[in-house]
Order: C-alpha cells, then sequence, then structure tokens
C-alpha cells in the first residue's frame, strides 16, 4: 500500500474509514473509521494480517437505532431539514466487564461546528448495527477532535480539543465506558491541538497531536507522561513541518512495532472523498519519539 492514497478493500472498492482506529479483539483487526457517503456514518473493515481489509458493515447510519440511557443526551442522528449530521473521528473499544463495544466521537450539528460534542453508540459484536445512545457535552465543555486510550488494567480515557480547540481535555471514562468520570487533565491551554492519538510504550504514554489548520497538514507535536492522570510535558516536534503531509488518526502497536497512521485529507467538499492514508513507522529512544517517512505503508 503506497503512502498517501486511498486504499482499497479486497473487493477493489475504496476504503472509507478516516480519521479512524483500528481496535484489535481476538485474532482480529477491526478498521473503523468515518464514511461520509450516502446514509452512512461509520464504516467497519476487518483484517488478520493488517493489508488485506474485507468490508464488514456500516456500523453507524442515519438510519440507526437509538436507545437513551442514564446521561441525558441529545438523540439526533438527522437535521431537522433530514440532512447528515457529523460525526467524525470515531474511536471503538471493548469493555470487558460488560461484554459492549462502545463507540465515541465527534457530533456537529450538520450546519456549523458549534455543537462540539462527545457522541456514545454501543453494540454486542464488533462490527454489528451499533445502537446511537446520542451525544453531549462533557461537563458543559466543548468537545471536538478526539480520541480514546484503554490502559492495560482496563481504565480508559476520552481525550478532546476543548475551549474552542484550545486547550485538550483528559476524561477518564466511568468503568463500563458510557460516560466521563472525571476530566483529569487540560492539558496545552492556548495551544490549540487537534487530532490526538495516544500510545504507551513501556510505563510511558506518548499523545500525538496536531495544529489546527482545517484539512491542510501542520508539524506534529508529541508529549510524553509517566501517568495518563498526571503531568505532562510540554510539546515536542514530530515529523516535518506537514508531519509527512498527514494528521494523526491513530497508533496501533503490533509485533514491538509502534505505527502511526494517519489521514492524508483531500479537502472538503467531494475532494474529501479522495483523502488517503499513511503508516508511519515511530521510534522511540530515551524518551524521545521520532517518525519515519516512507513510501510505503510497512504493515
Ligand atoms: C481538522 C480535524 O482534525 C478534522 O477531523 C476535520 O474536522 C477538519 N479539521 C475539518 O476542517
Amino acid at each position: 500500500m503506497q503512502n498517501g492514497t486511498l486504499w482499497t478493500d479486497r473487493d477493489g472498492l475504496p476504503l472509507h474509514a478516516h480519521g479512524g482506529w483500528i481496535l484489535q479483539y481476538e485474532d482480529t483487526y477491526y478498521w473503523y473509521g468515518e464514511d461520509r457517503r450516502d446514509r452512512f456514518y461509520v464504516s467497519c473493515y476487518m483484517s488478520r494480517n493488517l493489508k488485506d481489509w474485507t468490508f464488514r458493515n456500516h456500523i453507524l447510519t442515519m438510519d440507526s437505532p437509538m436507545q437513551p440511557y442514564r446521561v441525558r443526551t441529545k438523540l439526533q442522528l438527522k437535521r431537522e431539514d433530514g440532512g447528515k449530521v457529523n460525526l467524525e473521528r470515531p474511536k471503538v473499544i471493548w469493555n470487558r466487564k460488560t461484554g459492549k463495544f462502545v463507540l465515541w466521537a465527534h457530533f456537529e450539528n450538520g450546519n456549523d461546528y458549534t455543537e462540539a460534542a462527545a457522541a456514545v453508540a454501543t453494540c454486542d459484536t464488533p462490527d454489528g448495527d451499533f445502537t446511537y445512545h446520542g451525544h453531549f457535552n462533557p461537563y458543559g465543555y466543548m468537545s471536538r477532535d478526539c480520541t480514546l486510550f484503554q490502559d492495560e488494567d482496563g481504565t480508559a480515557y476520552f481525550i478532546s480539543a476543548a475551549r474552542d480547540n484550545a486547550d485538550m481535555h483528559v476524561y477518564r471514562l466511568s468503568e463500563d465506558y458510557m460516560n466521563v468520570d472525571a476530566l483529569v487533565n487540560r492539558l496545552w491551554q492556548g495551544e490549540y491541538r487537534e487530532a490526538p492519538a495516544v500510545t504507551k510504550i513501556g510505563d510511558t504514554y506518548y499523545m500525538l497531536t496536531s495544529f489546527c489548520t482545517g484539512w491542510a497538514p501542520n508539524q506534529g507535536k508529541y508529549a510524553v507522561s509517566d501517568s495518563m492522570e498526571g503531568r505532562w510535558s510540554s510539546l515536542k516536534d514530530i515529523g516535518d513541518v506537514t508531519t509527512y503531509h498527514s494528521q494523526p488518526a491513530f497508533i496501533l502497536q503490533r509485533d514491538g512495532k509502534v505505527l502511526y497512521f494517519g489521514d492524508r485529507w483531500g479537502g472538503g467538499g467531494e475532494k474529501y472523498f479522495t483523502s488517503g492514508y499513511v503508516v508511519y513507522p515511530l521510534t522511540e529512544k530515551n524518551g524521545e519519539l521520532t517518525m519515519q517517512c516512507t513510501e510505503e505503508a510497512l504493515l
């Protein structure tokens, strides 16, 4: 797979899983991401080797089932005029205690970017039809570009850009992953970071982010911490001034390799559908992270 291009699935069709996420469950990888075609919001593909991807399902669409839960949310998957809302950067983790696959994403109302909310959906299987539980503003805060991080002990975190993107918030999730439990960090106030992606190498946590320049790529930065809830370092550059023409989607570790997955956005409007993917290896040495730009995705 050539970096920067729109990859295809095993049927030779474009793989639409942008701003996405890979979940490893049992012996299978599930790639979730934005699919803005037709009535779709989130699509899911599966693979055993990270190279050959089989389309599984449009797991969240305008017609998905909706179900309230104990948190007060807005159950809305369409605009009032019947048009689409926006569901961006979907991430899915599996909750060992409830057996549920829990999806978090960034919700906007389809007219503008003022809603800035977190959306939650669940399913009993990784690639089934997800049930939408609505969106809300955690503790009243704006919540835009987001990611999830699940620690080895099962504690999970929702990380999202707050205050018109000025600050990056880290929320610890409740045990069932259905709500935020505590706002544990407010990072890099006024530095306007987007597209967070977290990984843990040894006992150290790393968070990559981009700056806010719409669809245009910019200088990636990362920070280091010895605890998700503790003190994070200041931001250090990674990659070049365009993060090798990409924006972070997520980080996946496999066979000792740390793989950065990024989007190479085509742009807004119709150009969005030409958006491609990159995978660049990350190397950690003495707490420093470096990114290697390669022509091919070394999967
Ligand atoms: C940057 C964000 O990271 C993307 O997910 C998308 O929302 C674009 N902005 C839209 O301009």
